[in-house]
């Protein structure tokens, strides 16, 4: 099934250069880049896009880091792409996250209140569509 998804390179990720080899592993893996942009994002349009991490301990430092610096958000199209790229990223926790991953080869555990682990992947076809819209209108 061809499905798209919603990708984003954090903050942490986009600072620290890492963003070429994001897409060089999205695109080594057969996905396509069907959207891509760099954005500054909003207080407002990251609370729409947490909106499910609205009352956990970690929402505001959440949206907070991700103001910290530019993002870059894609619409990667393919295969299986929602589980597939969650795949490629890896588990939440870079420590812990598998090598061989985004996250697991990549990601840094900074012991503050937010796993800043490099990107972000749409969880099923329902948050896709609407973090797609979120993002790109
Ligand atoms: P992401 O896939 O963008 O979705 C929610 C984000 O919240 C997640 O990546 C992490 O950056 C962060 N996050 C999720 N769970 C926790 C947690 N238990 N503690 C801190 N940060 C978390």
């Amino acid at each position: 099934t061809t499905e798209r998804t919603l990708v984003l390179v954090k903050p942490d990720g986009v600072t620290r250069g890492l963003t070429g080899q994001v897409l060089a592993r999205i695109e080594a893996k057969g996905y396509r880049l069907a959207e891509l942009r760099l954005v500054h994002p909003e207080q407002e349009l990251l609370e729409r896009h947490y909106e499910e991490h609205r009352g956990k301990p970690f929402f505001a430092p959440l949206v907070e880091f991700m103001r910290s610096g530019p993002v870059v958000a894609a619409v990667v199209e393919g295969d299986r792409v929602i589980e597939g790229f969650r795949s490629l990223a890896g588990t939440t926790e870079p420590t812990t996250a598998a090598p061989g991953t985004i996250r697991g080869d990549l990601g840094r555990d900074w012991g503050g209140t937010v796993q800043q682990n490099i990107v972000h992947g749409s969880d099923s076809p329902e948050s896709a569509e609407r973090e797609i819209g979120i993002w790109f209108g």
